[in-house]
């Protein structure tokens, strides 16, 4: 089966990275909105008995970009493609895995269930919900970006720096920075009061005197990284505060929130198209090279064991 690259819209400068380092063209394709709303696509060139790849986040807007994925699948299902794998380097819906108030959708798997009625298989990043494979059907394969993220991290870090977890959910996310970074870990206690507000009811651990490297997998409105750093600037952390995140989404207030408090640093990668003259201290560390090497392995048959995110 030879390989075709299929990028949505989303993302595509991504996409075309991931491209250059496979050596290999994308498919053409054409992407039209019509007045009422709808998309339209079609496929320019043949997939009929191709390995293809859909290479689209779910990112904001996350409702046209989860369409126009489930749209380019089913193209190139009707187009005769052998094997369709969508890669979805941001997973969109996946902090509703779950009802939480009564009378709410599960709309995680009602996601998932849309993304297996037009793929094979799916190959995500750091998605919020690490239980997300218990949706799906059709294998998923979870990959993280953390090693490359640790990396650039490590570059900057302090000999006196803390990695701070901005919530419970993502202790297990600092637990695997802690490790690679040789770091103590420092727990801000959240509560989340909405989708743009958050309350801080204190800090977990030693972070006195500290340089803090607070990480997370999203940056969504930037509400609880906002209310982390002023957390820690009020026990008396050192003002070297840096931010690492798989996802910097910067929807809403983020860019303003994050302009006043004292981050001096954000570390984030590609998975998500960053909105254009983010005025932000961001530095941006490329996933394209672990994604073109998950699709290359994923199309010769090889293992992905090494590229897991297991948390
Ligand atoms: C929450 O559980 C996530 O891990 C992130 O902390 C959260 O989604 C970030 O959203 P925001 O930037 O809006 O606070």
């Amino acid at each position: 089966m030879k390989l075709s690259l299929l990028p949505g819209s989303a993302n595509r400068s991504l996409a075309q990275a991931i491209a250059a380092i496979l050596g290999e063209p994308p498919a053409r394709c054409d992407h039209e909105l019509f007045p009422d709303g709808e998309q339209h696509i079609e496929i320019l060139d043949s997939v009929r008995g191709r390995d293809v790849y859909v290479i689209q986040p779910t990112s904001p807007p996350v409702d046209p970009h989860l369409m126009e994925l489930l749209l380019l699948g089913d193209a190139a299902r009707r187009a005769g493609a052998g094997r369709i794998t969508a890669v979805v380097p941001y997973f969109g819906y996946a902090r509703q895995d779950r009802r939480a108030k009564g009378r709410e959708p599960v709309t995680s798997r009602l996601v998932a269930d849309l993304i297996q009625a037009a793929f094979d298989r799916v190959v995500a990043l750091d998605v919020h919900t690490s239980s997300i494979e218990g949706l799906f059907r059709i294998p998923i394969e979870h990959l993280s970006a953390v090693p490359v993220l640790a990396e650039v991290a490590r570059a900057a870090r302090l000999p006196k720096s803390v990695i701070v977890a901005p919530d419970l959910g993502a202790v297990k996310l600092a637990e695997r920075y802690a490790a690679i970074l040789d770091l103590p870990i420092g727990v801000v206690r959240k509560r989340r009061l909405s989708g743009e507000q958050v309350t801080v009811s204190g800090i977990v651990g030693d972070v006195t005197g500290r340089a803090p490297i607070i990480v997370d997998d999203m940056i969504s409105t930037g509400a609880t990284i906002a209310a982390a750093i002023e957390t820690l600037s009020a026990a008396n952390c050192t003002s070297n505060i840096i931010v690492v995140a798989t996802h910097g989404l910067f929807v809403g207030p983020a860019v303003e929130r994050l302009r006043k408090s004292a981050a001096n640093k954000i570390i984030v990668t590609d998975s998500v198209a960053l909105p254009e003259n983010v005025s932000l201290p961001v530095e941006v560390a490329s996933v394209a090279p672990l994604l073109a090497d998950a699709v290359g392995r994923l199309h010769r048959d090889q293992s992905l064991e090494t590229l897991m995110g297991r948390s």
